[in-house]
This record gives C-alpha cells, sequence and structure tokens, in this order.
C-alpha cells in the first residue's frame, strides 16, 4: 500500500474511532447500557486497528508518524483505557465522563496536527490537551448539572492551554550563530569575459504589460519581456558570455531575472531580497554569467513570482556546445546542428489556456523522413504536466539539461515534467506522422509533424495516451560513474518535512505551506561551508505535490539504478521521500523552495547559505522576494 493511502486509511480510522468513543459516551449519557458496552467494544476495537495501521505507517518513516507515536495514540489509548475500566467496574452512569474524555481526546488527536502540522511540539501538545480537557469538562457540566466540579477545574485547563500557546509563540532561537561576514552576496559577480573562443551575447530585455495573441486568435493580457510571452529565446554556444540588461516598463511590483537551473555566480541569480533588489520601473540591471552549462534551461522574474511567472514573465534559456567546425557557429541560432530540427516548447498555461509557446491548439510542422528532432521541453507552470509521444520511438537524452547516459528507446510511456523541469526528447523523423500531446489531448497544445488537422481528427482514438504508464526516470538509462553517492560521507546532513499548518508567513498568520512546521522567513537556514557534501532529504507529509528546486546548484538523486539524475528541480508527491545530494561549490544566499509559485507565496521557502557570506545593503525588504 502506498504511503499516502495509509496516510487516509490512518485517518479514516482514526475518524472512526472519535465517532465510536463520543458515540459510546452518549448513548451512556442516555442510560443505555447495552449501546454504551457495544459501541465502547467498537471504540477498543478501532483504536487497536489504528495502532496497528500507525505501526505499519512508521516503517515508511518517523516523520509520517511523529505526531500520532508521542502524542494522539498515548492520549486516546490512556483516556480509553480509564473509560472502558471506569464502564467496567462503576457502570454505565460513572462512565460517561470518561468516554466522554476519550472521545475528546481522540478528536484533537485527528485535528491539531491536521491544524498545525509537522512536527508536534510541546506547546501543541499542551494545547490540544487542554481543548479536550475543557470540552470534556463541558459535556461533565452539561450531563451532572451545576453539581458537577467542573469550575474548579477550568482554571488549571485554561492554565494548561496558554502556556501550550505561549510556548508555541516562543520564537524559536536561530542556533547557529552567524560568524563573521567575509564576502557580500554582491560582490559574488560573474566574469566580465567570455572563455577562450567564445563571444559575448548581449541582449536586452523591457518588462512591460503587452496584449498577445496565441495561435487560435485568443488575446491575453500578459505580462511580457519585450512584449511577448513568453519572451525572447536567450541562446548561447558553450564558453560564451551571456549578458543581459533587464529593464522595467510597467510592472509596478518589480521585477527580476533569474536563471532557473543555471548555477550562476550568486549576485546574477535574480532572487529580490537575498541578492539584489527588484528592478521597479524606470529601473535597470545588467547580469553576466559564464555559459557554462550546454542544456535546456528558463529564465523567469523572481518578484511575486507566483504572478509574474503565470502572467508571463518567462522564457527559454538554451545553451548548446560549441561546434567543432567553427564555421558552423551562425549567430542566429548559436551552435544549432543545420540538419537537426531543434525546437524549444515551453508548456504555459494563459488564462486556464495551456500552450505550447504561443500555440493553444494543433501546431503542424512538415519535416522530411530521416532528419533528427530535438524538442525541449520546458514545464513554465507551476503543476506538473504529461507529454506524451505518439507515432515513435525516442529517447530522453537530457533532463533538467543534463545528459542521461545511454538512454534506451521508449515507446507507448508518457513523461511527467515537473514545474520548472525539462526534458529533451530526441528521435529521427519516421515515414509516417507524430504528435506531442500535453496532459493527454490531442485537441489542445499539440505538435504535429508529418499530420494535418484532418489526421488530429481522424486519429483521435490512436492517440489516446490516456492509459499510458509513466516513464521511471529513476531506472532509466544505465548507471554511470558519480563523483559522490548514497555511501559518500557526507557532512551536513538535512531533513525538510513539507507539510500544511498554521503558520507565520512573511509575520501574517495563515494556513500555510510549511517547511518543519514553519513558512517563510522563520525555516531556519541551511548552513554550509563551502567544499561540503551535503545531502537534503525530501519528506512529503500532505496531500499535494510539492516541485522541490534549490538554486545555485544541480543535485543528485541518490538510490537511482538507471542513469545518473542531476535535476534542479524534482516533483516530492504526497507520501514520497526523496534523497538527493551535492556539493556546496557555489558560495552565497540561495532560494530553496517549492516551485510551485503559489506554495511558495504562501510560505515555503527557505535559504541555503554559506558560512561567511552575507546580505547586502538595500537588497528591499524580502517581503515580496519569491
Ligand atoms: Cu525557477 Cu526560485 O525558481
Ligand atoms: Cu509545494
Amino acid at each position: 500500500m502506498s504511503t499516502l493511502s495509509l496516510i487516509a486509511v490512518d485517518l479514516l480510522v482514526a475518524l472512526v474511532g472519535v465517532g465510536t468513543w463520543l458515540g459510546a459516551a452518549i448513548a451512556a449519557a442516555s442510560g443505555r447500557t447495552r449501546a454504551t458496552r457495544f459501541l465502547a467494544v467498537s471504540a477498543v476495537a478501532v483504536t487497536l486497528v489504528r495502532v496497528a495501521v500507525v505501526g505499519v505507517l512508521a516503517g515508511r518513516g518517523w516523520w509520517f508518524v511523529q505526531e500520532k507515536v508521542v502524542f494522539a495514540l498515548p492520549l486516546v489509548v490512556l483516556v480509553g483505557a480509564v473509560a472502558v475500566v471506569v464502564l467496567g467496574t462503576r457502570g454505565v452512569a460513572a462512565a460517561v465522563v470518561p468516554l466522554y474524555g476519550a472521545g475528546f481526546a481522540a478528536a484533537v488527536g485527528v485535528l491539531s496536527p491536521l491544524l498545525t502540522g509537522y512536527p508536534m511540539g510541546v506547546g501543541q501538545a499542551l494545547a490540544s490537551l487542554a481543548v479536550a480537557a475543557g470540552a470534556t469538562l463541558l459535556a461533565w457540566r452539561f450531563t451532572a448539572g451545576p453539581a458537577a466540579p467542573t469550575r474548579r477545574l477550568l482554571v488549571p485547563v485554561i492554565v494548561l492551554g496558554l502556556v501550550g500557546v505561549g510556548l508555541e509563540l516562543l520564537p524559536a532561537s536561530s542556533g547557529a550563530a552567524d560568524g563573521p561576514i567575509r564576502t557580500v552576496v554582491s560582490e559574488l559577480r560573474g566574469p566580465a569575459t567570455p572563455a577562450p573562443g567564445g563571444s559575448v551575447r548581449r541582449f536586452e530585455l523591457a518588462a512591460r504589460k503587452a496584449s498577445i495573441t496565441l495561435a487560435s486568435g485568443t488575446l491575453v493580457e500578459a505580462w511580457t519581456y519585450n512584449g511577448s510571452a513568453p519572451g525572447p529565446e536567450i541562446t548561447a554556444v558553450e564558453g560564451d558570455l551571456i549578458e543581459v540588461t533587464l529593464t522595467n516598463v510597467d510592472i509596478e511590483s518589480g521585477v527580476t531575472l533569474h536563471w532557473h537551473g543555471y548555477d550562476v555566480p550568486n549576485a546574477e541569480d535574480g532572487a529580490p531580497g537575498v541578492t539584489q533588489a527588484a528592478v521597479l520601473p524606470g529601473g535597470r540591471h545588467v547580469y553576466r554569467f559564464l555559459a557554462d552549462q550546454v542544456g535546456t534551461y528558463w529564465y523567469h522574474t523572481h518578484q511575486v513570482s507566483s504572478e509574474g511567472v503565470r502572467r508571463g514573465l518567462f522564457g527559454a534559456l538554451v545553451v548548446r556546445p560549441r561546434p567543432t567546425d567553427a564555421g558552423a557557429d551562425a549567430d542566429a541560432d548559436p551552435g544549432a546542428d543545420a540538419d537537426t530540427v531543434d525546437l524549444t516548447l515551453p508548456v504555459h498555461t494563459f488564462d486556464g489556456i495551456v500552450t505550447l509557446g504561443t500555440h493553444d491548439g494543433v501546431q503542424e510542422l512538415t519535416v522530411a523522413p530521416g532528419r533528427p528532432v530535438r524538442l525541449r521541453v520546458i514545464n513554465t507552470d507551476s503543476t506538473p504536466h504529461r507529454v506524451s509521444l505518439v507515432g515513435t520511438e525516442f529517447r530522453v537524452v537530457a533532463v533538467d539539461g543534463y545528459d542521461l547516459h545511454e538512454p534506451g528507446l521508449v515507446r507507448g510511456e508518457a513523461l511527467r515534467v515537473p514545474a520548472g523541469g525539462r526534458v529533451d526528447l530526441s528521435f529521427p523523423v519516421p515515414d509516417g506522422a507524430v504528435a506531442l500531446l500535453v496532459d493527454d489531448d490531442p485537441a489542445r497544445a499539440t505538435l504535429w509533424i508529418n499530420g494535418d488537422r484532418a489526421s488530429t481528427v481522424d486519429t483521435a482514438a490512436s492517440v489516446d495516451t490516456t492509459g499510458w504508464p509513466e516513464l521511471n526516470l529513476l531506472a532509466y538509462g544505465t548507471p554511470a560513474p558519480t563523483p559522490f553517492g548514497p555511501d559518500s560521507a557526507f557532512d551536513r546532513d538535512f531533513t525538510l518535512v513539507l507539510d500544511r499548518g498554521l503558520a507565520l508567513v512573511d509575520g501574517v498568520p495563515m494556513f500555510a505551506q510549511t517547511v518543519n512546521g514553519a513558512g517563510y522567513p522563520n525555516i531556519p537556514d541551511q548552513r554550509v561551508r563551502e567544499g561540503d557534501l551535503v545531502r537534503v532529504t525530501v519528506v512529503n507529509r500532505s496531500i499535494e505535490t510539492h516541485p522541490w528546486h534549490l538554486h545555485g546548484h544541480r543535485v543528485l538523486v541518490l538510490g537511482t539504478t538507471g542513469s545518473p539524475l542531476w535535476l534542479d528541480t524534482f516533483d516530492v508527491r504526497p507520501g514520497e521521500v526523496w534523497r538527493v545530494a551535492f556539493r556546496a561549490d557555489n558560495p552565497g544566499i540561495w532560494m530553496n523552495h517549492c516551485h510551485n509559485l503559489d506554495h511558495a507565496s504562501q510560505g515555503m521557502v527557505l535559504h541555503l547559505s554559506y558560512e561567511g557570506v552575507g546580505s547586502p545593503e538595500g537588497v528591499g525588504t524580502p517581503h515580496h522576494g519569491h
């Protein structure tokens, strides 16, 4: 059974437990002896089932059961045992209050963790205890009338609750003593010259509002770079220097450029409030970095990114290997192999319309059979997309810009692309038609090679990919040496438990997306020293998918059986535990966040910070910095 199903079963059993304990209490209060006995026995049975379910769930990781083991189960087992003993020895009338107690104990054991998420602390436990006790007193007063000694007991219960709440509100000490700052982020700039043989590629991007027209004619009021969304594709050849001048015409909340998946020097990273101040209307910022990673990447604003990226402030960044034959370096599409049909396909949802580039419907292409094709799919949305290729077998040659080792032929399997992720597919054009489908929907954004509108309709039945399994990238391709692996000695070991709960986000209390029970900026930094080998375990206790993304470093997924997987964004689905590792070789202060950008704005953001590196003055308030 999957961890998520176990979590669901546990929740169901727990709710049945609440129902049976409270049912027994109500039956006892109305003097129905047989019903009380029956319900109490059922409640005991259900509680024992829950203990067993939690036992199995514990095998999936302590993070999934912590609050159940330290709080919920002991409480309901203890109070339930008292109730059953009283019922057995002193009869139904005497058991009313203990049975209510067991019911309310079971109830807070379920509700309190749902409300505040992982981990359950002492303060939360005390406060929850007080709520259960208060509810029991109320029930007592209700059933026994003014004779009940509830007034006397009320004061200790209130004190218990206040102590609990107080402990919860106590500011967590940041722990790590900040050593001396030797470098400020703004000093960590990119180089001013390209690598030997490379050239300088200059781009100018002006952020402004514009209405864009999708291929079907639909108008979208977008936020754009240079009037188009996606923005201009930035291309270069390995070794070039990329220089981008960003200006802002009329995006009032400000903009930046973040090079997603590109491990640029920290000051070029475009994280407002951390590496620079957001560029406000009339402002300007120049980014410079070496094109030293080949592959498919993208750029996007990082200021109020949940809104900015959704509205269109993004574009592709593609770096190709330097051609061996120097003459082939055509400026229009640097490094492109003239024979290959090389297409960059950002998948984006504008106003609810899924697009491939700017195509919201069927896009047709005619290519001579036999010619090689490379499709670079980029998911610029906040939720995953499924991509399927019909009519040919293909290879997944790269993921997140990194070439896979000996990728095998794929046919009849779909690819899941996490928010922010990229896959590069490669195949020679066959004699028949080929279709690239997004989310199994041939009627929406679809790319046809050597097919036409008519064939789209005719073959709609044959392009039904809904039942295709998902290609398992963890076992795809063949192993190859990596600089470190699951058995390496790690200098740092971090765990991020993703959940939902009440937390402060930018000082505002909300039902937040939390990491280890806290929201931005109260999640402690991951502190590393340059050179450290770092392992990170990411656990998803929630019922939503969290595409985890670390800036400035590509992480190696530990425990793969196929090609090494170096990713910058990986989907941690509900109940999943991911172990990844990286070398801390890019000093700075880096964002580390969920790339469901709405989740990020609801608190799911922290920093990876290097010892000795400090934030510069005047980068602006971090308030809108994610
Ligand atoms: Cu693609 Cu912090 O982002
Ligand atoms: Cu998330």
